[in-house]
């Protein structure tokens, strides 16, 4: 029997928005059991974030926000009422394909994030966590000596979160290829300030104490962290993720030549580590403050540097070259503006990134409190652009 001839017919839903309409195709199964979104994963046309990436003809830049599912969201806040404890909205499988799935439902972006946090692999590391309203990341037992660099274990994905790569597989049949599915993961250095640190932090004095009296204690952590994470990219692209941002938040703590000693060669390897096993998958270096360092982003091989809004997108697209996608930067203040300030915020950085291989997002994480009607603003007039 042909799988074809036994599917219903395809229909489309007609959404309007602002200035344009756009054709969504409806979901429809087929009676053997095979949803045409299977079918369709071997011939769909790819999500228009990838081909952006890849410096293809696109007709607009694709838009997804950091951070865009969270508290801002009213039907996030629901659940957190639910599920009090972070640890668990991000490690049960259906919280978390239903938490990444809300902003999609209401705004379409073309990249759906998995819901998670970058320090999800810890407990699988040996180092215990958890992220308490109103304090943020904790982390029970911080790393200061040898001897607690030598209690880290190294990370085996499929052992310790495999709800993860359960949420990705369902998340690629949920998003059909209508946008891309983005995992995530943090940066050696990220990782190593909290775990160092203890939680978020000011000064980051114990962790620079750390590199500037015991570098070779920092560096052996650092290199766990860095085999773990490539294992981890490997691990999300390998259950679903289409694309993976690599958050680096905290490196711009550091001085440019520090930055080249405890941050850029491990950034490098984990993209040489994941580009030997896939060539193909889009990876993305966000790092706040980033200004100072720019030149030095693309050094590690990443396809995309997400530029926060402290560098012009004009100026941060010629420092960065030609041959290197860009995602960002609208000030997420921006979204506490009025609809037609975020309207011109938006041309303005679309103007400046030039036509292709721009990603619109904001700058950073959408901000708590961020009124749910301007994020949907946001979406319709960056879906509504056109080259
Ligand atoms: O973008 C998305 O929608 C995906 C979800 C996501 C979360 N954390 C969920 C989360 C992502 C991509 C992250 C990454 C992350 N986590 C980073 C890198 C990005 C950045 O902000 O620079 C960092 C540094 C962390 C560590 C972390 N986790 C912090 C500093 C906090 C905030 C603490 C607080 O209470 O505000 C978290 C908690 C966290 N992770 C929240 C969310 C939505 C907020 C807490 C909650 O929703 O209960």
């Amino acid at each position: 029997m042909s799988i074809m001839s036994s599917c219903s017919i395809p229909s489309f839903s007609s959404i309007s928005v602002s200035n344009f309409t756009y054709r969504r195709p409806n979901r429809f199964i087929c009676s053997a059991g095979v949803s045409v979104a299977e079918l369709k994963a071997v011939s769909a046309t790819e999500p228009l974030l990838l081909n952006a990436v890849r410096g293809e003809d696109v007709e607009r830049p694709p838009v997804w926000l950091m951070r865009q599912a969270g508290r801002y969201m009213k039907s996030y806040q629901a659940i957190c009422e639910k599920h009090p404890s972070f640890r668990e909205r991000s490690e049960n499988v259906d919280l978390v394909v239903e938490i990444s799935l809300q902003p999609w439902k209401v705004f379409q972006p073309d990249g759906v994030i998995l819901f998670s946090d970058i320090l999800t692999p810890l407990p699988g590391m040996n180092i215990p966590f958890d992220i308490v309203k109103g304090k943020g990341p904790i982390i029970f037992d911080p790393i200061s000596t040898a001897a607690d660099v030598d209690k880290v274990r190294e990370f085996t994905p499929e052992e310790w979160v495999p709800y993860v790569g359960e949420a990705l597989t369902i998340l690629r049949k949920e998003v059909n290829n209508e946008a891309a599915v983005l995992g995530f993961v943090g940066a050696p250095f990220t990782l190593a300030s909290y775990v160092v640190e203890g939680g978020s932090s000011k000064h980051f004095s114990k962790i620079k104490r750390l590199a500037f009296s015991q570098p070779k204690v920092l560096h052996a952590l650092l290199q766990k962290f860095t085999t773990s994470m490539a294992k981890y990219i490997q691990y999300q692209a390998d259950n679903g993720a289409q694309a993976v941002q690599i958050f680096d938040s905290w490196a711009t703590e550091l001085s440019p030549a520090d930055f080249e000693e405890f941050s850029l060669p491990y950034l490098k390897q984990i993209v040489d580590t994941v580009k030997r096993t896939h060539p193909n998958l889009p990876l993305i270096l966000y790092a706040s403050g980033s200004g100072g360092l720019l030149e030095r982003l693309p050094l590690t091989g990443v396809d995309v540097v997400s530029l926060d809004w402290t560098v012009d997108m004009a100026e941060g697209r010629k420092r960065l070259g030609s041959d290197i996608a860009v995602q960002g930067n609208v000030d997420p203040g921006v979204l506490f503006g009025s609809k037609d300030f975020i309207t011109n915020r938006i041309h303005d950085t679309v103007k400046k990134a030039g036509k292709g291989k721009h990603i619109l997002n904001l700058g950073h994480g959408i901000v708590v409190g961020t009124p749910e009607e301007n994020v949907a603003h946001f979406f319709e007039v960056a879906k509504g652009l056109r080259y």
